[in-house]
């Protein structure tokens, strides 16, 4: 089959062995997957797959059931749907285990499906399973225009959460504020922890989700109030940084490091699970939407890294077969 091999500096469309089927495992024949920012540092030789995972670059896809396993009970051979991977994503075929598979929601096509499960997933996971955000408690999120924002402002809003951003401009400040979020702060141009008092009454936020590690720890924890969790999903600031243990002693926080590649299938069952019964029908209804910068050819992967890489994107970038 043809996948995204990387060759140097370069991505490009050539031959690779086909991925085998287990008997708990789904053959998926891949229509549209997505970049996500891991990508970028797998390739660049910073993340490298987990034991077992295919080496071919790509999280989360969208297709057809070609074949299942001889255990596989809850998909058919003919079935739409969407999947959560641990790699393999950038190919013409994908295998993944079925508690990974999810059906698409009603309505969605194979591009819009694609940019669903990875961020749905990392936001759902690191707001509600690790940092157990309660209904009316308020989130700061990170990043708010990344793939993993949108589909977070999404979600804090859809479960009565007050939510806040960062972002880099302006612009994506205001489409924040149009998908959900009370308010933002532009990291270029302002310090966010100063606007905290305003956003929360003085209270301090009750939950942080954070992909920029070192830079922001020290302010992340003086925004959270009595009882805050921080959760930190990314390092793109870098990854040492000092703690001041006093402040997190006295008002009892909690610093959660989580990532959700390395997590075994039965783990990523259940985060599909929650998905699939709290979130899905959000989506079939037109409650939350998937949100979509750019859709671009897979052979044409090299242009989507450049787009990422350049931070001025707004949700997802896809890549279509
Ligand atoms: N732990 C996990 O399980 C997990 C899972 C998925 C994703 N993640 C992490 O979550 C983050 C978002 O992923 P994604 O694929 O959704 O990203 P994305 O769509 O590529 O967006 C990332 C955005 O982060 C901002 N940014 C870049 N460098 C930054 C820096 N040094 N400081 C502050 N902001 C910076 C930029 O937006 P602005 O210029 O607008 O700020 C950029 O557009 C990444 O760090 C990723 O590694 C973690």
């Amino acid at each position: 089959m043809k996948a995204i091999q990387v060759d140097g500096e370069r991505l490009i469309w050539g031959d690779v062995e086909a991925p085998v089927l287990g008997p708990g495992d789904v053959k998926i024949s891949n229509r549209a997957t997505a970049v996500n920012r891991a990508d970028l540092a797998q390739r660049a030789g910073a993340y490298p797959p987990p034991p077992g995972a295919s080496p071919v670059l790509g999280l989360e896809c969208a297709g057809v059931v070609e074949e299942v396993g001889d255990e596989v009970t809850s998909f058919a051979t003919g079935d739409e749907v969407c999947a959560l991977l641990a790699g393999g994503g950038y190919a013409e075929h994908v295998v993944v285990p079925a508690g990974q598979v999810l059906p698409i929601p009603n309505g969605l096509s194979f591009v819009e499906a694609a940019a669903l499960p990875e961020v749905f997933a990392t936001a759902y996971l690191n707001l509600f399973m690790e940092a157990k955000a309660t209904p009316g408690e308020t989130i700061l999120l990170h990043a708010g225009a990344s793939g993993v924002g949108t589909a977070g402002i999404q979600l804090s809003k859809a479960f009565g959460n007050p939510v806040f951003v960062t972002a880099g401009s302006t612009e994506k400040i205001e489409r924040c504020i149009q998908l959900g979020a009370l308010g933002g702060s532009n990291r270029h141009q302002e310090q966010f922890v100063d606007r905290v008092s305003e956003w929360t009454a003085d209270q301090g936020f009750d939950v942080i989700l954070d992909p920029v590690g070192a830079a922001y720890l020290t302010d992340n924890l003086k925004s959270l109030g009595l009882d805050g969790r921080l959760v930190v999903i990314g390092l793109m600031s870098g990854a040492s940084a000092e703690i001041p243990l006093a402040q997190m002693m006295m008002k009892r926080l909690r610093v959660i490091g989580s990532t959700l590649r390395a997590r075994s299938v039965e783990a990523k069952t259940a985060i599909l699970d929650e998905l699939h019964d709290r979130v899905w029908p959000l989506i079939s209804s037109g409650d939350i939407k998937p949100i979509i910068d750019e859709v671009i050819p897979l052979a044409e992967a090299d242009r989507a890294h450049t787009l990422i890489a350049g931070n001025d994107t707004f949700g997802k970038v896809i890549l279509e077969l």
